[in-house]
């Protein structure tokens, strides 16, 4: 695992595109794991531009969203097919026909989550997984206490993360935030071959010292990713404050450039 500070969300954001636009100039035909939420959002602006202005190109790039809310209409705005399609695929090159989200309106969600594990095997497996953590540290909506060896599968969300989300986006309306989701398992997310985890600002503190720094556990599902192959992550000073080693993180990591992250 390595941990990179980034100076504020834009150097993050930067630090995080530049990982992403290197495995896609490398194997255009590339699977992206992708994540909603504030926390990619100015990554996927920065990608955009990059595809816009650089000709990084995302037409045979295809993807996979971690999670959607059981319940909402793809067209409906706060569900995650939304957001992606408004905050990155409207912007860029991708053929929308190869971008998955889970179907939050399966009549069976067992053989959803089934078919959804075998479209990720068919795009052959994940090259990279994009992460934000939530402050009970799931990823996904893996909530503390699932399995860490879980697939795709349908999640009662705990209070705390409606909570979070109704602030964020549903207008702090938590009636009208979901209860249930249809996630990737945390065991899907750690045979991604890399994953990058992005956490900004001082509410993440707590989640990614656990993630970091505490023992393994369900009880901080991102803490799984001390076992993953390739796991990075990019948080900023406030996100970072709780962390006992940051003088060593930053002294190796910090001013990192892509060379020196492969090391
Ligand atoms: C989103 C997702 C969640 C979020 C997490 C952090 O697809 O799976 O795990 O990444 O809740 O959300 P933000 O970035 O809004 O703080």
């Amino acid at each position: 695992m390595k941990v990179i500070i980034a100076k504020d969300y834009e150097d993050g954001a930067r630090k995080a595109a530049d990982i992403i636009e290197k495995i896609v100039r490398e194997n255009p035909e590339c699977t992206l794991g992708l994540a909603t939420g504030s926390s990619p959002v100015g990554m996927y602006k920065e990608l955009a531009r990059r595809c816009r202005e650089e000709g990084l190109d995302f037409s045979k790039v295809h993807s996979v969203n971690l999670d959607e809310y059981v319940g909402l209409e793809g067209t409906h705005d706060q569900s995650y097919r939304y957001f992606m399609n408004t905050n990155l695929f409207d912007h860029i090159n991708i053929d929308k026909a190869n971008t998955h989200v889970p179907n939050g309106l399966a009549t069976d969600f067992e053989a959803a989550a089934a078919e959804y594990e075998d479209g990720i095997e068919a795009d052959g497996g994940i090259d990279i997984q994009v992460l934000g953590i939530g402050s009970d540290g799931h990823i996904g909506f893996n909530e503390p206490a699932t399995s860490l060896v879980s697939r795709t599968h349908v999640q009662t969300l705990m209070l705390q993360t409606r909570l979070d989300n109704a602030r964020l986006f549903f207008g702090g309306k938590l009636d009208e935030v979901p209860t249930r989701a249809i996630t990737m398992g945390t065991g899907t997310v750690l045979d991604s071959r890399t994953a990058i985890l992005m956490a900004f600002g001082k509410g993440k503190a707590p989640a990614i010292a656990g993630a970091v720094e505490g023992a393994i556990s369900h009880m901080n599902q991102a803490s799984a990713l001390q076992m993953h192959r390739d796991a990075k992550f990019f948080i900023d000073e406030d996100a970072a404050s709780l962390l006992k080693n940051v003088d060593f993180y930053k002294a190796v990591y910090a001013d990192s450039d892509l060379r020196s992250l492969e090391a």
